[in-house]
This record gives structure tokens, sequence and C-alpha cells, in this order.
């Protein structure tokens, strides 16, 4: 957003009245709204504008949104332009190939003004915040990017933990400067493994004592990485302390509860739950429901059980589901559990 003082929202649907609509509930937001009518000339007026987000509708002659959403994503210009794909779709289904595609979020329609207000200022908060990067951050959010490739990850993965940080740090209080730094230290916070090679990385299964040693390096190379670049000084505490344990077990100084640094317990959750949450190539994904027991399993041993509980109240905000939520029978296995544990 730097060099212009409004945000713009470009919109994207074959129905002038949902545009309209749109348009309707922005208003008095301060955006700019630019809207177009179809797929391949909204590529071009990215390309050429610039905006600060994109609202797509799915269903659209030519290319769908679920095609435009993916050559927006692929454009590594494009990477971190927020798009929020608007349906009446609602299946499980959808939302996946929604997620493939690289949605950031998605709005149902009938559009509730709320919740598309909502949606609009935390995605436009986000980018905001990464557009006010200096260079050094840059360079290590690259680095993140890399890492992620290499944890055979996706690239969205980094993003979505740098997000529920933020997400959780303001349902607990923090400091907007607060917020800002875990945002950051969720996407940066395991850069050091870049130094460690891939094979271990992409093992399948538990790691030799061995192979531990070597893995859990990466909290002190990316420290290392972190102190290069001064001007990110202010997220090495995260990137050094987001394996403690609550209860003093976790490394590199075995800390214990109120003496880990609260940034680095929220990364530490967020973390858990997107990477127990996602698919590796060795291993697929948890569900939502096992991974929740296991937050609330490791509450008070891996994580300050407060901030568990504010993470699926406060973040997850289904306390329904999450309340009904049952114990499973069985542990998930070693290698999936905790995955940011190794
Ligand atoms: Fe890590």
């Amino acid at each position: 957003m730097q060099g212009r003082k409004a945000p713009v929202v470009l919109a994207v649907d074959d129905q002038p009245m949902n545009l309209e609509l749109l348009s309707e509930c922005l208003a008095g937001t301060g955006c700019e709204f630019v809207t177009e009518s179809d797929g391949e000339v909204a590529l071009e007026t990215i390309h050429r504008l610039r905006p600060d987000l994109v609202l797509l509708d799915v269903v659209m002659p030519g290319l769908d949104g679920f095609e435009v959403c993916r050559r927006i994503k692929s454009d590594p210009v494009n990477r971190l332009l927020p798009v929020v794909l608007v349906t009446s779709l609602s299946s499980v289904h959808d939302r996946m190939k929604g997620l493939e595609a690289g949605a950031d979020d998605f709005l149902t329609k009938p559009i509730d003004r709320n919740e598309l207000m909502a949606r609009v200022l935390t995605l436009m908060r986000t980018k905001e915040v990464f557009d006010k990067l200096d260079d050094a951050e840059h360079v290590m959010a690259a680095f993140a990017k890399v890492v992620e490739a290499k944890d055979g990850g996706t690239e969205a993965h980094v993003e979505r933990v740098g997000r529920a940080a933020r997400a959780l740090a303001e349902a607990v209080g923090m400091s907007s400067d607060d917020m800002d730094l875990v945002y950051f230290g969720g996407v940066v916070h395991d850069i050091g493994k870049v130094g460690v090679p891939d094979a271990l990385l992409l093992k399948p299964g538990p790691l030799d004592p061995d192979e531990r040693i070597r893995m859990r390096r990466h909290v002190l190379v990316g420290v290392e990485i972190a102190r290069e670049l001064r001007s990110a000084a202010s997220v090495i505490p995260i990137i050094r302390h987001h394996h403690e344990w609550f209860d003093g077990t976790g490394y590199p100084d075995g800390l214990v509860g109120p003496d880990i640094p609260p940034t680095a317990m929220v990364v530490s959750i967020c973390d858990a739950y997107d990477a127990m949450t996602s698919d590796r190539p060795y291993r697929a994904a948890m569900s939502s429901d096992l991974a929740i027991a296991e937050l609330r399993r490791g509450a008070g041993t891996q994580w300050d059980p407060d901030l568990v509980s504010r993470f699926l109240r406060g973040v997850m905000q289904e306390p329904t589901r999450v309340v009904g939520v049952s114990e499973p029978s069985v542990s998930a296995p070693a290698d999936i559990r905790n995955q940011g544990g190794r």
C-alpha cells in the first residue's frame, strides 16, 4: 500500500447486482472499490493496479473463481495478495478446492455485511503489516518460504500460522506491536531449518537420538540468521523459544511456564495445530478434531493451558464443537503428533 492513500479492493463477479451489493457493503471503509466481470480481464487489472485485496466470485463463465485464484497465487508477485472466494457453494469439497487454489478465506452468499467487513479489514491489516516489513524482514520471510518448500509443506502454511498467531495474540489482549510480532514470528520461526538436510526434514516416522539433536539445532541456526539482520532482533525470542515446553522439558533452554516468552508460546500452539492438520509428503493430515484433542492433551505439559483454551475458544471459534469433541481412544501416531515439536 506504499505510495497511495486508500487500499484498493478488487471485486470480480459476472453479476452486476452482486458487485453493487459488495460496493454498498464496503461503503465507508475508506477503500477504493474496483470491479471486473470477467476472470481473464481481472488478472490483467491485478497486474496493472496491484490491489490490496481480491473478492472473487466462484461460478463465472470463462475462468471460474478457483482458476483465477490459482493463477493469482502462482505469480510470485501476487503470492501475498489476499484472495477471498465469494460463493454459495458450501460443501467441504469446494472449500478444499478453494484452499488448494490458494484462497485465503471464504465468504458465503448471501453476504453478511459485518462478516464481509471483518474479513476485509483483517486480511488488509495482515497485508499492510507485510508491506511495512523492511528489507531484512523480507529476506527472512523469503527464507521461511524456502524452508516450507524443503519441509514438504505449502507456502500457505507459514502464513496461516502467522495469521492464527495474530488472532490468538488479539484474543488474549496483547499489544498491537506484539500482534505484529507474532504474525512475523509465525512466518519465520523455523528459518533455521534451512540448515537441516532434506532427508532429515522429510524422514517418515520418529527421529533417532542423533537426528533429534541435529534437528533441534534449527532454533539456534535461526537465531544466528536473525542476528545477522539487526532490524529483525525483536523476533529472536520467538525463534529461540518456540520449542520450549510449559513443564520445562522443551529446548533449547528448558524454560518453565511463565519464563517462556508468551509470543513464542502463541506461535508454538498455532504452528502445532496447523502442522498437525496439514498433509506432508511423508504423512497424511490429522483431522481437526484429533488435532484439537492433541492440543488439549498437551495443555499444561507442552503448552500453556490458558493459551490453549484461548486458542480453541478465540481462534477456532467453534465452542460447541470444541466442547463436544471427545478424546480419541488412542493417541495420534508419534510421527504425526506435534510436528511443530520436532
Ligand atoms: Fe521449529
